[in-house]
């Protein structure tokens, strides 16, 4: 991969898009940005603000008046909301309950797309990871991957991660999964030109080195 270089990583929640998007970036050099961390970030600044999440017009308020600052560095990725590190508290379960409501908001979607977009071109090369990476915020991207995997897969690692019971997971999963392909906004899709990867039997380390393969190839 030479000169700049933009990677889309899409796919549903527990697909592996983190550690995949975070282990391609240092494989590559690459800044990686976490673009449901910030969709989380805003979320965290409508709860401490005492907003109803499905309160459209307050969450676009809150959205509009915040500073989010994002880092980019794929071995230390952090998120501050007005000077605030809230890196922990995003993964809470208030956060991760409220967050496709505000995630569906279109002017928190274009607030966030913008600064994304600005965070792609300062970088030189980067992994994108989110929903709409392929379809929205970087439809030019160099490489667009889409990952997949079982439910029962996707629960089990987020369960691990969460110390929520696999079961819980699933529901809250499937949950998810709906609302965000369902939405009118920017919903979760695979781009057309995508390549689709089912990471459900896959190690981590042969999901990134198929990617390199296909950046090999194409970049
Ligand atoms: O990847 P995650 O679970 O941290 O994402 C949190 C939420 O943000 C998820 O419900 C979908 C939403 N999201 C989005 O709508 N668009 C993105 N580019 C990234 C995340």
């Amino acid at each position: 991969m030479n000169g700049g270089c933009v990677v889309a990583v899409d796919g549903p929640s527990g697909s592996g898009k983190s550690t995949v998007s975070r282990r391609l970036a240092v494989a590559l050099s690459a800044r990686y940005l976490d673009t449901g961390a910030m969709y989380r970030a805003v979320t965290w600044a409508v709860l401490r603000a005492g907003v109803d999440p499905s309160d459209a017009a307050a969450v676009a308020a809150v959205c509009a008046r915040v500073s989010l600052d994002v880092g980019t560095d794929p071995q230390a990725p952090h998120i501050r909301v007005d000077g605030v590190p809230v890196d922990g508290p995003i993964r809470g379960v208030d956060v991760t309950a409220a967050v496709s409501a505000v995630a569906a908001v279109p002017a928190v979607r274009a607030a966030l797309v913008a600064l994304q977009r600005k965070i792609i071109v300062a970088a030189d090369r980067i992994v994108v990871e989110g929903r709409d990476i392929g379809t929205v915020v970087a439809p030019d991207a160099d490489l667009k991957v889409y990952l997949t995997a079982s439910v029962d897969e996707r629960a089990r690692r987020r369960s691990g991660e969460n110390m929520v019971d696999v079961d819980t997971t699933a529901a809250d999963l499937r949950r998810r999964d709906q609302f965000d392909s369902t939405r009118a906004a920017d919903p979760l899709r695979r781009a057309t030109d995508a390549v689709e990867l089912d990471t459900t039997r896959l190690g981590i380390d042969e999901v990134v080195s198929r990617l390199r393969e296909l950046l090999g190839v194409r970049a």
